[in-house]
């Protein structure tokens, strides 16, 4: 009992009772084997992205997503506005997060690898690609890059997973997979 102070000044002291240090030892073995875990999982549980991660202006990050989606684009996005960029297959796709919009709407054909940008323009944002796992923490200043080669077609949305303001709950994106050499349009407003 902890209400009154203990009988021995020094009470470290003392023997630990066994069932203490039996409990000690289970904690102490649980800690180190789910460190392990996480070790583990890094390398079969395929969760954790390898991303590379460059030092970058945003200015020049958004020089660069404009320059990119001027030169690929295919159309603008009929209910949103955004337009729609299809890189070629294997080139730098990027996208770009900022208050409160994911931007632009990327059109990537099945099967092909894409060198995958992503920055911040202004504060802490979250790339999380639904209904995939792949959840990645945004920050401006830096440059994300991931090999992403689309294995399913259709539509996944981007969800902004880090609170970012007033806005957080609105800003979410697209990707569009397609077929390999499909047409791009689709009809407006559809895939959500
Ligand atoms: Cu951006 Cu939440």
């Amino acid at each position: 009992m902890a209400i009154r102070p203990p009988e021995a000044k020094v009470w470290w002291n003392e023997p630990i009772a066994r069932g203490e240090l039996l409990w000690i030892w289970v904690a102490f073995l649980w800690g180190v084997i789910m460190f392990l875990v996480m070790v583990y999982w890094h390398l079969v549980g395929r969760q954790n992205l390898s991303t590379e991660v460059y030092r970058i202006d945003a200015q020049v990050y958004e020089k660069r997503v404009d320059d990119f989606a001027q030169k690929f684009k295919v159309r603008d996005e009929g209910d949103t506005g955004i337009p729609v960029v299809r890189p070629p297959p294997g080139s730098d796709a990027y996208m770009l997060a900022r208050l409160w919009s994911w931007w632009p709407i990327l059109e990537l054909e099945k099967g092909q690898s894409y060198r995958l940008h992503l920055s911040s323009l202004d504060w802490l944002h979250g790339f999380s690609l639904q209904p995939t796992n792949i959840n990645i923490q945004i920050h401006p200043g830096l440059e994300q890059v991931i090999t992403l080669t689309p294995t399913e077609a259709g539509t996944f949305t981007v969800v902004c997973n880090e609170f970012c303001g007033l806005g957080h709950h609105t800003m979410v994106g697209r990707i569009h997979v397609v077929e390999p050499g499909q047409a791009g349009p689709k009809p407006a407003g559809q895939g959500d």
